[in-house]
C-alpha cells in the first residue's frame, strides 16, 4: 500500500501530466480532449500546484459556450488524433469545435468552491463566468426539462457522463440502430473490451449523434424528439445543487441582478419538485424515469444517494434511502458501486454498471458530511482513499476487488484525492 505522502506526489504528478497549459485531459490514449465535467474536477486539483491554473482551466471550460447557452460535454483542442467521434463526426459548426450534447452541470459547484478558496483576480471575468452559468442552467431548462417529471432528461446516454448504466437499457432498446458507415473504436486500443461499454451500444451512441448532426443541433427539438430520452438523477440533482452554488456567488458578485437571482431561483424551485417526483416507491430510493413510458425505473444507481448533496434530503423518504445505502454497504467491500450489486445485471468491471467512480463518491460523500450523515459519509471517503492506495489512481474501480480499471493516472482520481480524500482523512489514526 501506498504512503499518504507518496501519493500526495503521484496525484499532482498525474495532474501535470495531462496538464495541456490551459486545459486538461482525463488521461492520456483513451481521452485525448477536454472533457467537460472532467475539466471542472481537475480544477479542484489544479489548485493545489497553482490557483491561477485552476480558475485558467474553468475559464476555458466556460467559453466554449454554445450561442444557444449549451456547454458541451467535449472541446476538441489541440492536437486530439486518436479520439473516437471526432469533430467531423460530430460536425457542430462551432467556432470552437465541440460534440453536439453536454454532460452533468458541475462548473458552478465548483466555481464556488474555487471562490471560497480564493477569488478569480479578475473581477470582470468572474461575472462573464457567472453570466455563462446563468445561461447554461437556464438551457437546461428550455432544452432539457421533461414537463411531465420536471426532471431533467439527456438526449444521449453520454450526457448524463455515466454511460452504460442499465438505467439507460429501456431508452436505448428503442433506438433503431441507423445504416452507419465502418467505424474502428479507438478506446478499445487502450482498455480491455469486458470494462468499456458494448459494440451494440455504440451502434446505437454513434446513431444518436447523427440523429442530431443530420438535423443541425438544434437543442430544444432534441430535447423533446431525440430517439433517447430518459429522466437522470444525476443531471437533475447536479443541476440543482449547481443552482443553489451559483445563487450564492450571483449574491456576492451581482446582487444587483436580481432578473438572474429569480431566474436561478424558479429553476431551483421546479427542479425541487422535479427530484421529489422521481422517488420510486416500489424501490424505495430516487431512480431514473423513462419519459416516453411515463414510468419509473425500477433500479438503484449511484445517483440515488445525491439526495443530500441536492440539499433534498428533509422528507420521509431520507431513512429509507439510507437503509438502501446500508444494505448496498454491506454487499460489496468498496463504497459506492455506480449500480446495485444486487441487481441481475451488475457487472463489477463494466464502466457505469457496477464500478466506483471518485468523483460520485466525492459529491454523495460532500453532501452526507453537509447534512450530518457523518459514519457514512466517513466510510465512502475512507473506501475512496484504500481504492487509490490499493490501485493507484485509475479511471474507475471494482468494488470487490478494488482492482484499478479503465484509464490509468486519471486527473479527477488525482484531483479529488487531492481535493477531499487527502484533506479529509483522520492520518493520526490510519
Ligand atoms: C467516452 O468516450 O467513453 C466518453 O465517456 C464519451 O462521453
Amino acid at each position: 500500500m501506498a504512503t499518504s505522502n507518496s501519493l500526495y506526489q503521484r496525484a499532482i504528478d498525474v495532474l501535470k501530466q495531462n496538464d495541456r497549459g490551459t486545459y486538461s485531459l482525463p488521461t492520456h490514449g483513451l481521452y485525448p480532449v477536454q472533457f467537460n465535467w472532467d475539466s471542472a474536477f481537475a480544477a479542484l486539483g489544479y489548485r493545489f500546484i497553482n490557483q491561477h491554473r485552476a480558475w485558467q482551466e474553468v475559464m476555458q471550460l466556460a467559453s466554449s459556450q454554445w450561442p444557444d447557452g449549451m456547454i458541451p460535454h467535449i472541446m476538441f483542442r489541440g492536437d486530439h488524433d486518436g479520439y473516437f467521434p471526432g469533430p467531423d463526426i460530430w460536425n457542430t459548426g462551432q467556432f470552437i469545435e465541440t460534440s453536439g450534447i453536454t454532460q452533468p452541470p458541475v462548473l458552478a459547484s465548483v466555481v464556488r468552491q474555487l471562490d471560497e478558496a480564493g477569488p478569480y483576480r479578475d473581477v470582470n471575468g468572474m461575472y462573464d463566468m457567472l453570466r455563462r452559468l446563468v445561461r447554461w442552467h437556464d438551457w437546461f431548462m428550455k432544452a432539457r426539462l421533461d414537463p411531465q417529471s420536471l426532471g431533467i432528461q439527456i438526449i444521449h446516454p453520454w450526457e448524463s457522463g455515466r454511460d452504460n448504466l442499465t438505467d439507460w437499457d429501456q431508452g436505448m432498446a428503442r433506438v433503431e440502430i441507423a445504416d452507419l458507415p465502418p467505424y474502428t473504436r479507438r478506446d478499445l486500443d487502450h482498455v480491455d473490451s469486458s470494462q468499456r461499454p458494448t459494440k451494440e451500444q455504440y451502434d446505437r451512441y454513434l446513431t444518436l449523434v447523427k440523429f442530431g448532426r443530420d438535423r443541425h443541433w438544434p437543442q430544444a427539438y432534441l430535447g423533446q424528439n431525440s430517439p433517447f430520452r430518459m429522466v437522470d438523477p444525476g443531471m437533475t440533482a447536479f443541476l440543482l445543487r449547481a443552482n443553489r452554488d451559483l445563487i450564492v456567488l450571483l449574491n456576492k458578485y451581482l446582487p444587483e441582478d436580481t432578473d438572474s437571482i429569480e431566474l436561478i431561483q424558479s429553476h431551483i424551485n421546479t427542479l425541487e419538485l422535479g427530484w421529489i417526483n422521481l422517488w420510486n416507491p416500489k424501490v424505495q430510493a430516487y431512480t431514473a424515469y423513462d419519459p416516453v413510458l411515463q414510468q419509473p425505473i425500477d433500479s438503484v444507481s449511484a445517483a440515488s444517494f445525491l439526495s443530500c448533496y441536492a440539499s433534498m434530503h428533509n422528507d420521509l423518504h431520507h431513512g429509507h434511502l439510507m437503509d438502501q445505502f446500508d444494505r448496498i454497504a454491506n454487499k460489496v467491500k468498496f463504497m459506492v458501486p455506480s449500480f446495485d450489486p444486487e441487481h441481475a445485471d451488475f457487472d463489477a468491471k463494466r464502466y457505469w454498471r457496477g464500478p466506483v467512480w471518485h468523483v460520485i463518491n466525492n459529491r454523495i460523500g460532500l453532501g452526507f458530511s453537509e447534512v450530518g450523515e457523518h459514519e457514512r459519509a466517513k466510510r465512502i471517503r475512507k473506501d475512496s482513499e484504500d481504492l487509490i492506495a490499493q490501485s493507484s489512481f485509475y479511471e474507475y474501480f471494482n468494488p470487490i476487488t478494488g482492482d484499478g480499471l479503465g484509464g490509468k493516472d486519471f486527473t479527477w482520481t488525482a484531483s479529488v484525492y487531492l481535493d477531499w480524500v487527502m484533506q479529509e482523512a483522520d492520518h493520526g489514526q490510519d
